[in-house]
């Protein structure tokens, strides 16, 4: 007869060993491994494993197409529609992460209250008790729903009856983090109990053919809240990325059903979140006087918009010559690069200087356009030259100091020109790709600057 198998499984990370050990090798805390027992059986026998994998491989021509059962439905909220590929598409699994207190809870619930105007949505709040959430909806002007319905528990059992009995569209828990099921280990809020309840949830919610989102808290470090190991679960996750003041951006970091490209951008107003449908110019500052040296605008190409974004640069003397880049809203070592790029193509020197970049508006910019008017606005700082307001740049630059052509450079010239922009440097390449791309023979041709080198583009513009 065969014997049961004991594992050992870390109450904090999930890490399995088959010995205890008293301190987890993959999370380092102590004392947190838990006995369980797997039944007998479990240990894959290969011969058998050999005749069951022949039974259950198949060709591609036998896998069933999903072309039909692809249900996209129009969530009411514009912007939510575009980060996730058109709509919600029906049966899918959405975690939507960020700060606390950056909006999550008020999204989600102008959401559900858009999606029971046609369909039944059970809100989940294990957070919230409910005077806090009728504060909130009454904030929101939320009416009376029959289709909207709130619960508010953190124990797993109750939302899975609950789904169970009430069969709603859509499900909306808030947030993942406080639900408990005591199957996962006795201490709450453990990446245990975290994949655990979503597994669960997400078993449940599939066969039921409802559309699941998750709320999840993100700390700036990442550790306590751990919503990146539920990420692989789930279809879509988008996050709400860190923004001043009351702009909101919320990103898509993975999509199986679309394109991780789109943003959405809301503006916290004091009765909820506002879409922004048009935001070429949201991120710029408008100045009376002109701009101060280290400032230059970039257009940014995200999704199927372009962004007019104001890149900060300062450059002061690095304590012991030693040159460090504080950059978090761009790649620093992308930074560190151009920095080492101008010094060698302009002979002015950025090697002893601590370099600090700022992408106004809180913006995290990846796309390679970025580096001339990062570029220019560093230049600018270090000797102290201002750039025009109303300049613009877009262009990837190489080692050896070529400035490349981007993409979409008559869509960016013509965002450009509409938020006032009467100079745009770019590469020389770029010229001959827009005439290509270009079918609008208004687009503001002769404002378009170009040069081939980095070095010939700051003789131009900084004269
Ligand atoms: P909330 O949605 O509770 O954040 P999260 O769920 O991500 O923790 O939003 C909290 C913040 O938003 C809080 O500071 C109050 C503010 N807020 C507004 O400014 N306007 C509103 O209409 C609402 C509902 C909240
Ligand atoms: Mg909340």
């Amino acid at each position: 007869m065969q014997k049961e198998k004991t594992r050992y499984i870390c109450d904090i990370c999930g890490h399995e060993e088959a010995k205890w050990a008293g301190k987890c090798p993959a999370c380092l805390s102590w004392n947190s491994f838990s006995e369980i027992s797997l039944p007998p059986g479990s240990k894959h026998n290969s011969s058998k494993k050999n005749s069951s994998a022949k039974k259950h491989a198949i060709s591609i021509a036998e896998i069933a197409s999903d072309k039909n059962t692809v249900i996209l439905k129009d969530c009411g909220i514009e912007e939510i529609n575009r980060v996730l590929g058109g709509g919600i598409v029906s049966g899918s699994v959405i975690l939507i992460g960020g700060e606390p207190g950056i909006g999550k809870s008020t999204l989600m619930m102008q959401l559900a209250q858009k999606i029971s105007n046609t369909s039944k949505v059970l809100y989940i709040s294990g957070e919230e008790s409910q005077p806090q959430i009728r504060l909130r909806s009454d904030r929101l002007d939320i009416k009376e729903s029959g289709e909207l319905i709130f619960i508010f528990t953190s124990d797993l059992y109750t939302v899975k009856d609950t789904i169970n009995s009430l069969k709603p569209d859509t499900v909306i828990v808030d947030s993942i983090q406080t639900l408990f099921s005591p199957e996962a280990g006795s201490v709450p809020g453990t990446i245990n109990q975290l994949k655990y309840c979503c597994q669960e949830l997400i078993d449940i919610i599939k066969s039921a053919d409802a559309s699941l989102f998750l709320i999840a808290h993100v700390t700036k470090e990442g550790i306590i809240a751990g919503p990146k190991s539920i990420e692989h679960m789930v279809d879509t996750v988008l996050y709400f990325e860190h923004s001043e003041n009351d702009m909101r951006i919320l990103r898509a970091v993975k999509n199986r059903f679309g394109s991780i490209d789109e943003l959405a951008l809301f503006k916290m107003k004091s009765n909820g979140l506002q879409q922004i449908t048009s935001p070429e110019n949201s991120f710029l500052i408008h100045r009376e006087k002109n701009n101060p040296p280290g400032i230059c605008i970039a257009t940014i190409h995200e999704g199927s918009r372009v962004f007019l974004v104001e890149i900060q640069a300062l450059t002061v003397p690095a304590k012991g010559g030693l040159s460090r880049v504080f950059s978090d809203r761009i790649d620093s070592s992308r930074i560190s690069r151009i920095a080492a790029v101008l010094e060698k193509q302009t002979g002015v020197r950025f090697s002893d200087q601590d370099i600090y970049i700022n992408v106004a508006g809180g913006m995290k910019i990846k796309e390679v356009g970025v580096d001339l008017p990062a570029a220019l606005a560093l230049y600018s700082s270090r000797t102290g030259i201002p750039i025009n307001q109303g300049t613009a740049a877009a262009g990837e630059l190489s080692l050896t100091g070529e400035i490349r052509s981007v993409p979409f450079i008559s869509k960016r010239l013509k965002s450009a020109s509409s938020c006032g922009i009467k100079e745009f440097y770019s590469s020389k390449a770029s010229l001959e790709d827009s005439s290509k791309e270009n079918t609008d023979s208004k687009s503001p041709k002769d404002k378009h600057i170009t040069a081939e080198t980095i070095n010939e583009l700051i003789k131009i513009l900084f004269k």
